[in-house]
């Protein structure tokens, strides 16, 4: 039986950082206000010139340099994003360019703010079914430029970022189980509506969302993924080492965390320094973990996400 490893992290977030503080410039918000309903303090945010390319590039060439591989080991390179660098060819094949991999399959998820965990189970089947070795898995988006700036229900939330991890197929767990929903008879909830057609943008480019209603959602369904990949594996939530939540809300996170009965001291939380960063949740927040020593080899990881569609998602790790 092939198992899919996690055999290294990496993570990237801009330099430009913008505080609370900063953000009270430029709309009418205040710090306090978004400590107590976001729990966020700061964002980082991509420079004008910077492309996703670059982010995803730093990301995935620290999660190579972790797992000791060689771009040519590389069988697949699949990349969650929103906010890809061009519409066609993907993100992942200018990735693929950039890294000198020839050959390799690359595509690109569109899945939002559970990008990361669509793609992560999609190369997992690739390498669980025996048709490749070894997968580059990137969440990646620069959020930051599908929201209006002066909208305080949205911008405040967001920022840019990418974090990526190397799979390899071995004999011992592993990614245990992945449980992918999706339901887009919520597609007006949460969306940027437009797209590019005849040259130009036609319709809204900006996000908009109903951020009671994603909130409600995000907690039920959450709470019901994570319950679903318990009962899948035999588990109950005690056994479970990290809750690696997508980071969007602190509430959200607390609100799912108490209706599973899972201590806060279990759970992963980045959003403070980072905001919502979309697909690249995630991989950051797994990748953060991991290097400050919270996560240890043998620990039982639940992912989970929940983003525009509605999609979302969990997968169970053994790392
Ligand atoms: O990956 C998924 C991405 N999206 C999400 O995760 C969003 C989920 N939803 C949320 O995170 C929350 O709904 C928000 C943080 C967006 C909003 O928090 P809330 O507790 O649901 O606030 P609210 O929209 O009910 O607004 C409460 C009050 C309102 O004032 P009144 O009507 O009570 O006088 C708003 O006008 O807060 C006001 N308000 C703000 N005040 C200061 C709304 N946004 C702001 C703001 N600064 N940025």
């Amino acid at each position: 039986m092939n198992y899919s490893c996690i055999i290294g992290t990496g993570g990237y977030l801009p330099e430009r950082c913008v505080s609370n503080k900063e953000l009270e410039q430029w709309v009418n918000t205040n710090d306090q206000w978004i400590i107590e309903r976001t729990g966020i303090l700061n964002r980082h945010l991509a420079a004008e010139g910077q492309d996703l390319c670059d982010l995803a590039e730093i990301a995935a060439r620290r999660a190579l340099d972790t797992a000791r591989c060689q771009v040519q080991q590389i069988d697949l390179i699949v990349l969650g994003t929103t906010t890809p660098d061009r519409v066609h060819p993907s993100t992942a094949c200018l990735l693929q360019a950039r890294l000198g991999n020839h050959g390799a399959m690359a595509f690109d998820i569109q899945a939002v703010c559970s990008g990361f965990i669509y793609a992560l189970s999609i190369a997992d089947q690739f390498i669980k079914t025996g048709v490749i070795q070894t997968a580059l898995v990137v969440g990646a988006d620069i959020y930051s430029r599908l929201v209006d700036w002066t909208d305080r229900n949205t911008c405040i939330l967001f920022g840019d970022g990418a974090g990526a991890v190397v799979l390899e197929a071995r004999q011992e767990p592993g990614i245990l189980s992945s449980h992918l929903h999706a339901d887009g008879a919520y597609k007006d909830v949460l969306t940027v509506s437009g797209t590019v057609a005849q040259g130009r943008l036609q319709g809204d480019g900006f996000t908009k969302m109903q951020g009671n209603e994603v909130f409600k959602f995000a907690v039920k369904v959450l709470t019901e993924v994570v319950e679903e990949a318990l009962v899948a594996n035999h588990l109950n939530i005690n056994d479970i080492d990290w809750l690696v939540p997508h980071q969007a809300n602190l509430r959200i996170i607390t609100a799912t965390a108490k209706k599973l009965g899972l201590p806060m001291e279990k759970v992963v939380i980045t959003l403070a320094e980072q905001g919502n960063t979309s697909a690249a949740s995630i991989p950051l927040a797994l990748d953060i973990a991991i290097r400050d020593g919270r996560i240890q080899r043998g620990h039982k990881l639940l992912l989970e996400a929940v983003g525009s569609g509605f999609t979302w998602g969990s997968i169970l790790v053994k790392y």
